[in-house]
């Protein structure tokens, strides 16, 4: 494993994270919890992933329940939340200084630590001033709650309001950002995010590596029953399914299975060291349901000496898809 710093700050996160989005508290309970999150810490992983809207919170008791069963030394991993989406209620999401600072304390409670290394905004949050999100934040910060705050799925001109206005009053700005990324989903990081990584120094924690499970090939031949895409509660994921768009999707990844095959891996170990290719993502939070998946996956890092130039520019041909950086003036 080899770490890499949280874009500018000095924290170091291994390339691959781990993430309970959709898994911990609906498909992996706390002893296949500790299962999981014991493997990836013996292999150097360092850094995990959680929101309080992943189930209702579960997820974050889960974790919490799962480390502690293992014992973890708390100076030896990271461990992240994120607020938006609380429960029903008014009070109960988005990211007023009130849910700010209850989803915080919350979220440590459940997690069973007394300071959150990584804490995110889930999403941008269209009814609260930027100015009053990132002074509680930083307050947070301030307060030795939260040691980085971050955001998830902001433009990059809320990120460049929320970095202003944190340099006008001398408060803390964001560290990182989490956005999708992966080999179908490109545009944010590889183009909007550009000017802020040397700006801010912004780190990225990117999400859904393998884009729910399409880039194993599992979904070549329609959604297998024991699949994502069927859990009750996500069939929103398959929103689309049939469609030319996915489709596509399909073809591009049985392309891209052939060329992993020649190069000697499945394709999903070539998704994910695509992803650690780009030097701008700090790390890529990988998910699994089973122990086999996590497993497999973090042995991608066995073979990433196969990521050639070569590879990679053949890579860049099937996906197709590569986003306008920012337009220069000075060619
Ligand atoms: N900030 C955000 O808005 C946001 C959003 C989403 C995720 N995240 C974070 O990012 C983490 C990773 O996202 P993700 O779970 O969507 O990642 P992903 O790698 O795209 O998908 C993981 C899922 O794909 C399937 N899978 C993984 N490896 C496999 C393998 N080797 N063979 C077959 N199937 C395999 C499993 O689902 P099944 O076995 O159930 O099919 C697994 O749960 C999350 O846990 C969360 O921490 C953040």
């Amino acid at each position: 494993m080899q770490y890499r710093r949280l874009g500018k700050a000095g924290l170091k996160v291994s390339e691959f994270s781990f993430g309970a989005w959709v898994t911990f508290g609906k498909q992996v309970d706390v002893d296949a919890a500790a299962k999981l999150i014991g493997t990836a810490y013996d292999k150097g992983v360092n850094f995990f992933d959680n929101a309080e809207g992943y189930e209702s919170g579960m997820a974050e008791q889960v974790m919490g329940d799962a480390i502690k069963k293992l014992g973890l030394r708390r100076d030896t991993y990271a461990v992240s939340t994120k607020v938006f989406w609380g429960g029903p209620g008014p009070l109960n999401r988005g990211l007023n200084r009130k849910h700010i600072f209850d989803a915080c304390h919350a979220g440590m409670k459940r997690l069973g630590v007394d300071y959150l290394d990584l804490y995110f905004c889930h999403r941008p949050d269209l009814d609260t001033p930027i100015e009053e999100t990132v002074r509680a934040m930083s307050d947070l910060v301030a307060h030795g709650k939260v040691m980085y705050w971050g955001t998830s799925e902001w433009t990059a001109q809320q990120l460049t309001e929320a970095y202003s206005v944190a340099r006008q009053y001398n408060l803390a700005p964001p560290t990182m950002e989490q956005p999708q990324y992966n080999l179908f989903e490109r545009q944010k990081v590889e183009s909007d995010y550009v000017p802020l990584y040397d700006l801010m120094g912004l780190g990225t924690t990117i999400w859904s590596p393998l884009a729910s499970g399409l880039l194993t090939g599992k979904y070549n031949d329609g959604i297998p029953a024991d699949s994502r895409y069927n859990l009750p509660g996500y069939e929103w994921l398959k929103d689309g399914w049939g469609t030319e768009r996915i489709q596509q999707r399909i073809e591009k990844v049985r392309k891209l299975a052939t060329l992993a095959s020649e190069i000697g891996m499945p394709i999903h170990h070539l998704a994910l060291l695509w992803c650690i290719a780009n030097p701008r993502v700090s790390t890529v939070i990988l998910g699994a349901s089973r122990h086999e998946q996590l497993v497999d996956n973090l042995g991608a890092l066995g073979v990433r000496d196969r990521m050639t130039p070569e590879v990679l520019a053949q890579i860049e041909q099937i996906a197709d898809n590569r986003p306008k950086p920012p337009q220069r003036y000075d060619d």
